[in-house]
């Protein structure tokens, strides 16, 4: 028996019987030494936390410098997506599509009976019904995790609306998304010896799974992120674009801000960027322009509906960040520095001597001496990254100083402008803006990003990453493209602008040409001087593109002419770009491919004319 005060029977049991037999279900299949109700309250926190740091798996921060943070250190073999070993179960392979990894859903289940079967022996075993959006929102939905990980526990505490409120909200017949985790390192084996457990429990087969048709995640071997906070990218992207299509609705991989010009004109921009490729960045954009303002709704996950009003409106389903470490600092995002003030969890950066954080690019001046992530000593001259690149911090939204008051709003807000952009070293300008709504989704299906650390595998390779969706997308790739298009023609003249962007063109030494970052704030004027009307856009055939002297460059030391390359049409380039465009809309189902992508297609080349 624990001395703590922890819940083995449900609470409101009696509210929703299809829970507590799932639970009992799945505790009969996994074999825990108890079953614990997560509350969502502050003294769970604290004791969940207190027992992680008696465990191993958190280091808590020095209190003077980060109260009530800590750090986690992961498994060195679990520090990012595993996209490789996620998988989507339709019935009809055809249904995941060419994009997806396929499972045969009996098969899978089978499979995963037998892996999850005593999965937890030894360990507590989780239940933390939560809601993705505001709770009883219009827009939201209800999931339960269960989870044999605390540390997973106290991540979706910041990530999602979770405990008591949740439980009570999900009365009998209101739908529910059941979403299954086991790290998969029982504590007790087939002999019934107990052995020690580890800081990092995981396992080294991994099985990321959603069976869309029934709308269930089972998740296995993992800890970390988006393998293991169900809520977020298996959830809110993968069985939400699913339930998006079948009911008309959208769920992306989108930042979410509110604009507000000199002028005091209020506009609401969502943008969809890879990972790793700079939302968590703009949504906390820190002007460097006078007169704007920028605030935060959300910085990865947005669902949008139309509206009452027949326009899209969009909610952030998150309660928190799950931001990269690496790269966040005074100079680049100041508002994420603040926000992770305290309250925080990190994760694989490193520890200073003086019981605080560090990451590559936090400050200029490194610490003379710290802690790697993997928990070596490490100092400058160690000539490795202190932290892994993929590190995160883990923190509630409202602690974000921009954050929009009324972000927690449960009918969203009316979305003016989406953006597309990825990682481009050449061919795609700073900013264009498309013609029509067909253009823009043409823009968004032939996204291409060089890979980063957010998943597994080679970094800096480009790859399409259409809608910043690639791993994301719970259905065939085809028929979300088909989609677009129909909430397109759904939305008519309501329909927002669509822009592409890109912050990362280089020079022929590698570096960055556009400083980026709170300069973005730039381009975002110029977008909202498309949307206002005020602003010319010279018409070429990737879209409008911004007239040289528009765009407000005033206090940049910036090589003119490099920026003249970035925002114009390199034509050359573009040949290629559309020849490659066509094979890669060739590995897709010509009868699921929308028709009005290949027209795209053929006026670009058409437009771009012969060599
Ligand atoms: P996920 O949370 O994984 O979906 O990624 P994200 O899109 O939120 O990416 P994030 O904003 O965390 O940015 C990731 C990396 O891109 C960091 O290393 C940043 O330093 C870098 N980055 C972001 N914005 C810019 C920019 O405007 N210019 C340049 N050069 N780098 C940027
Ligand atoms: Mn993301
Ligand atoms: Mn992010």
């Amino acid at each position: 028996m624990t001395m703590l005060a922890t819940r083995t029977t449900p609470p409101l049991n009696h509210r929703n019987p299809e829970i507590a037999d799932w639970v009992d279900d799945i505790a009969r299949l996994t074999t825990p030494d108890e079953v614990v109700w997560v509350d969502g309250s502050t003294a769970e926190w604290d004791r969940l936390t207190k027992e992680m740091v008696a465990q191993g798996t958190l280091i808590r921060l020095n209190p003077e410098w980060r109260p009530n943070s800590f750090l986690a250190r992961s498994d060195p073999a679990d520090v990012a997506r595993v996209e490789d070993r996620t998988f989507i179960c339709s019935v009809d392979p055809d249904d995941a599509g060419p994009t997806n990894n396929w499972r045969d859903p009996s098969i899978m289940r089978l499979e995963l009976s037998e892996l999850f079967s005593h999965s937890m022996r030894g360990r507590t075993m989780y239940v933390i019904p939560f809601s993705m959006g505001p709770i009883g929102g219009a827009l939201s939905q209800f999931g339960v995790q269960i989870t044999d990980s605390p540390y997973v526990v106290a991540s979706m505490a910041l990530m999602t609306r979770m405990g008591d409120a949740a439980l009570e909200a999900i009365t009998p017949g209101t739908p529910w998304v059941p979403a299954l985790h086991s790290v998969g390192a029982p504590l007790v084996d087939d002999d019934g010896v107990r052995h020690d457990d580890s800081a990092w429990p995981n396992n080294e087969n991994k099985y990321i799974c959603h069976f869309p048709e029934s709308r269930e995640i089972w998740s296995f071997g993992s800890g970390y992120g988006g393998n293991a906070l169900l809520g977020k990218k298996c959830f809110a992207l993968r069985i939400a674009s699913v339930m998006a299509r079948d009911e008309g609705w959208m769920a992306e991989h989108m930042l979410i801000v509110r604009v507000t010009s000199p002028e005091n004109r209020v506009f609401h921009l969502a943008a969809a960027f890879p990972s790793a490729c700079g939302k968590t960045n703009l949504a906390m954009l820190a002007p460097t322009i006078p007169g704007w303002k920028v605030e935060t709704i959300g910085d990865d996950i947005a669902w949008m509906r139309p509206g009452p009003d027949g326009r899209l409106r969009a909610i952030n389903p998150e309660r928190g960040f799950f931001g990269v470490a690496p790269g966040t600092g005074l100079s680049t995002n100041p508002v994420a520095t603040k926000t992770i003030w305290g309250n925080t969890i990190f994760t694989n950066v490193a520890l200073r001597d003086d019981g605080d954080v560090w990451w590559e690019g936090l400050t200029d001046t490194p610490p003379a001496h710290a802690t790697d992530w993997a928990g070596n000593d490490w100092t400058p001259a160690s000539g490795t990254r202190a932290a892994h690149p993929n590190g995160r911090f883990t923190v509630a939204a409202d602690q974000c100083p921009t954050i929009a008051d009324d972000w927690n709003s449960p009918d969203g807000v009316v979305i003016d402008a989406i953006l597309f952009g990825g990682r481009r070293p050449s061919t795609v300008p700073l900013v264009s803006q498309a013609r029509t709504w067909q253009q823009g989704v043409f823009m968004g299906a032939t996204m291409a990003s060089e890979t980063t650390a957010a998943a597994t595998g080679e970094v800096g390779v480009l790859r399409h990453d259409p809608f910043a969706m690639l791993p994301f997308t719970g259905y065939n790739m085809a028929d979300y493209f088909a989609h677009w298009i129909a909430m397109g023609e759904r939305l008519g003249e309501n329909a927002p602008a669509i822009f592409s962007v890109n912050w990362f063109r280089t020079d022929a030494d590698g570096r960055f040409i556009w400083p980026g970052f709170s300069e973005n704030a730039r381009v975002i004027e110029w977008i909202v001087g498309r949307l206002e009307g005020d602003l010319a856009a010279r018409a070429t055939p990737i879209g409008g593109l911004p007239l040289a002297h528009e765009l407000n460059l005033d206090g940049l030391s910036l090589d003119v002419d490099e920026i003249r390359g970035i925002i114009d049409l390199d034509k050359t380039a573009w040949r290629r770009e559309a020849a490659e465009i066509a094979d890669y809309f060739g590995t897709f189902d010509e009868t699921r491919f929308p028709i009005e992508l290949r027209r795209e297609l053929e006026r670009l080349t058409r437009e771009l004319g012969p060599e």
